[in-house]
């Protein structure tokens, strides 16, 4: 047995004690998973009963659940089923999508809404959920953009391993908590030009730096189940690819959980077109380490037969059920296989919708305020314009198939509760809805603005289009919404663009044209609220972007952790008036037709109140491998308001063995000031995180020179120095 497999095996007596008991096809069923609603269920209560299943995705309800597992303990080993669902941001209460979430820089939050989620999923007997997606991606058009954390490895890892704690606390069998599931392994947020499902390249180097820090730190926070990719990783299916899941994943990293495959990913094997077969497809992705199979029926099929003919070794098997059973182990089902009803339920409970408050006032991201925010309390009269302005379903965004829509506050009814009598509220949606270009009702908004005080206009993407299976080739705002905004801006009056969207979109065009503009995601149940408290300035806005924003989809990727080029650009838009002659010495990594930047850069975000920076000081400026390096920044309040800040430390390698991106986000705090306050910030750096994977594969920090950057964005100026000698 490889060194691999010997590492992964924890050996649990019960767990050795069934496996000793178990019949090839018994086996084969644990590595198995039914898709409710796919196939036949009638055909999947029978290999429960027969205990051929070991595992099922969407079981309708609880009573469902507990029926399926009341036949499962009935079979002859009487293995408890595990139930898995996409919890991914909410259960009935929804919270921010992921993307939104990032923006709030704020781990803590993150592992509360995770735990909130996983309570409420608990309570109706769902074991484990698909999430956090650790997909790095710098690709605004790929739809699942919206279920990442965004472009940055480290923002990316440290959301996903709050997110894990979030759902699995200290140990998924206390009550409340799940198994978390880091997906998808891996390279899948690489997607070729956006497109979902697409084939992905990704040198290795570049792998290990930026695609799998994730996923590891995910896996050092006791993560208990990856999930493999729909795509094809240089040339290799991920869901049949032994690089990956052996070499990588159960031997660098030594996990201990299970793999489970995406939703019919190992089947389609045979359409990327290195399988010729079902046959093949069960060899390939047991060889290559997929314990359990989502959807397809491969394994069960072919499994048993393929370990006869000695075509996959008997120990590959046992080691994927080994994982399996300990992930039943680990959640307590031997001991508590069904769940009880809840007495209090706390689905929709007054703390979760608070939170979901608290987590959508902390991800609204402010581009632009020339004053008009927040809203002046002497407005008498204000238009609530735009096809988002009371559109419950929109505003809870991709993942949210078990929300309660009823329970969504949409921004119109928040606003006409928080206004009250004394302020008039006229709502014209404008467009019948933000993908219509049914341009009939806009003039009716023109006319609510130019009776009203100031216009907020709420646009953006409905919720279906951002998520799985939603590439866009354009980013502008859908149908008529850029004619509505123009309109609305000709009026002359104030106008507060609110943006609800799953992805970054190209607004440079509409954010000219507005006073202010708040991008606010898709915020979920408690959108109405948050947005009211922060337009109103109750809370001021501290989200920051955890992904560029590109001028124009010709820039994609544009982000910020790139590397210099032989030429950088010597101004941000290359100027070529007809005629200009042919200069050489004036040829550089830029366009002609629109800036080298993007629109708004990683890390960016407004707030009402202002921060100033100063006195960096790093110590010691000269460091030796292991030394703990100490970085220090004055951070003030210099406005009359409180806010939050997110202070980014970015540091560049000047000199690598391989070249280095221009910056790398290294650090992240939020701090709260108040009017006038100084705080001193301070990071603690180790040698470690100035590290690279080199040419040879192997991670290490070189000697040579380091620049510091800490500040409000990833363009910070303020910078310092540090030697690692
Ligand atoms: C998605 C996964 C999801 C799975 C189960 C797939 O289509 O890619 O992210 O967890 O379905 O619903």
């Amino acid at each position: 047995m490889s060194r691999e497999l010997q590492t992964a095996s924890a050996r649990i007596p019960r767990v050795e004690e069934l496996l000793s008991q178990m019949t090839l096809l018994e086996k084969a069923g644990q590595m198995s998973q039914h898709s409710w609603g796919f196939g036949s269920d009638d055909e999947a209560r029978e290999y429960i009963a027969a205990g051929k299943l070991g595992s099922v995705l969407n079981a309708p309800s609880l009573e469902e659940r507990n029926r399926l597992q009341q036949l499962a303990l009935e079979s002859r080993l009487g293995v408890p089923l595990v139930f898995g669902r996409d919890v991914i941001h909410g259960y009935k209460t929804i919270f921010p999508i992921p993307l939104a979430l990032a923006s709030s820089f704020d781990v803590g939050l993150a592992e509360r809404t995770a735990r909130a989620a996983a309570q409420e999923a608990a309570e109706v007997g769902i074991d484990w959920t698909f999430a956090p997606m650790v997909d790095v991606t710098r690709d605004p058009r790929w739809g699942r953009v919206a279920e990442s954390f965004g472009e940055d490895p480290h923002l990316t890892a440290a959301m996903g391993v709050a997110s894990v704690h979030g759902f699995q606390g200290r140990s998924p069998d206390e009550p409340g908590r799940i198994a978390a599931c880091a997906k998808h392994f891996a390279g899948y947020g690489a997607t070729e030009s956006g497109k979902e499902y697409n084939t992905t390249w990704i040198p290795e180097t570049q792998l290990r730096d930026v695609h799998l820090p994730s996923f590891q730190a995910c896996v050092q926070a006791g993560v208990m189940t990856l999930m493999t990719g729909f795509n094809d990783l240089n040339g290799v299916p991920a869901s049949g690819n032994a690089f990956l899941l052996r070499r990588i994943l159960k031997g660098e990293w030594g996990f201990l959980g299970a793999v489970v495959s995406d939703w019919a990913s190992m089947l389609e094997m045979i359409q990327h077109g290195s399988c010729a077969d079902d046959t093949d497809v069960a060899r390939v992705a047991a060889s290559a380490g997929v314990d359990l199979e989502m959807a397809s029926r491969t394994y069960l099929k072919h499994l048993p037969r393929l370990v006869e003919a000695g075509l996959v070794p008997l120990e590959l098997v046992d080691d994927a059920v080994r994982r399996v059973l300990r992930l039943k182990h680990e959640l307590g089902l031997f001991e508590h296989p069904f769940s009880k009803p809840p007495v209090t339920s706390v689905a929709l409970s007054a703390e979760h919708l608070a939170l979901a408050r608290e987590a959508a006032q902390r991800s609204m991201v402010l581009l632009k305020n020339d004053g008009a925010l927040p809203l002046a309390k002497s407005s008498r009269s204000v238009a609530v314009l735009g096809p988002l302005a009371d559109a419950p379903l929109e505003q809870l965004g991709c993942w949210s198939y078990d929300g309660t829509l009823e329970a969504a506050v949409t921004p119109l009814s928040a606003l006409r509760a928080r206004l009250g009598q004394g302020v008039r509220v006229e709502h014209v949606a404008g467009l019948p809805d933000c993908r219509s270009s049914d341009e009939s009702g806009i003039q009716a908004a023109v006319d609510a603005a130019l009776a009203a005080d100031v216009t907020l206009l709420f646009v953006g993407e409905p919720a279906n289009l951002s998520g799985e299976c939603r590439s866009r080739a354009f980013l502008d705002l859908p149908g008529s919404q850029g004619e509505l905004c123009a309109r609305l801006a000709a009026t002359g009056k104030p106008l507060v663009l609110v943006v609800m969207a799953g992805r970054p979109l190209t607004i440079g065009e509409v954010c000219a044209q507005a006073n202010a503009v708040l991008y606010a995601w898709h915020p979920g149940t408690m959108a109405g609220p948050a947005l009211a408290d922060v337009l109103l300035g109750d809370v001021a806005p501290s989200g920051k972007l955890p992904i560029s924003f590109p001028r124009t989809v010709g820039q994609v990727p544009v982000y910020y952790a790139h590397k210099n080029t032989g030429r950088p650009p010597k101004q941000d838009r290359k100027q070529i008036p007809t005629g200009t002659p042919l200069d050489p010495t004036d040829f550089d990594a830029s366009y002609l037709d629109v800036e080298v930047t993007p629109e708004f850069p990683f890390g960016f975000g407004l707030s009402y109140a202002k921060f100033e920076y100063d006195q960096l000081e790093v110590t010691p400026n000269q460091a030796r491998a292991g030394d703990a390096i100490r970085i220090r920044v004055q951070l003030r309040n210099a406005s009359d308001v409180p806010g939050d800040e997110v202070v980014q430390l970015y540091v560049h390698d000047r000199v690598g063995s391989l070249t280095r991106p221009v910056r790398e986000l290294k650090g992240f705090q939020r701090v709260s000031l108040a009017p006038g306050e100084r705080k001193c910030v301070e990071f603690t750096l180790t040698t470690d995180a100035l590290g690279f994977c080199g040419a040879d594969m192997v991670g290490r920090a070189e000697p040579g020179e380091f620049q510091i950057f800490v500040g409000g964005d990833s363009r910070a100026p303020l910078g310092g120095a540090l030697v690692l000698v």
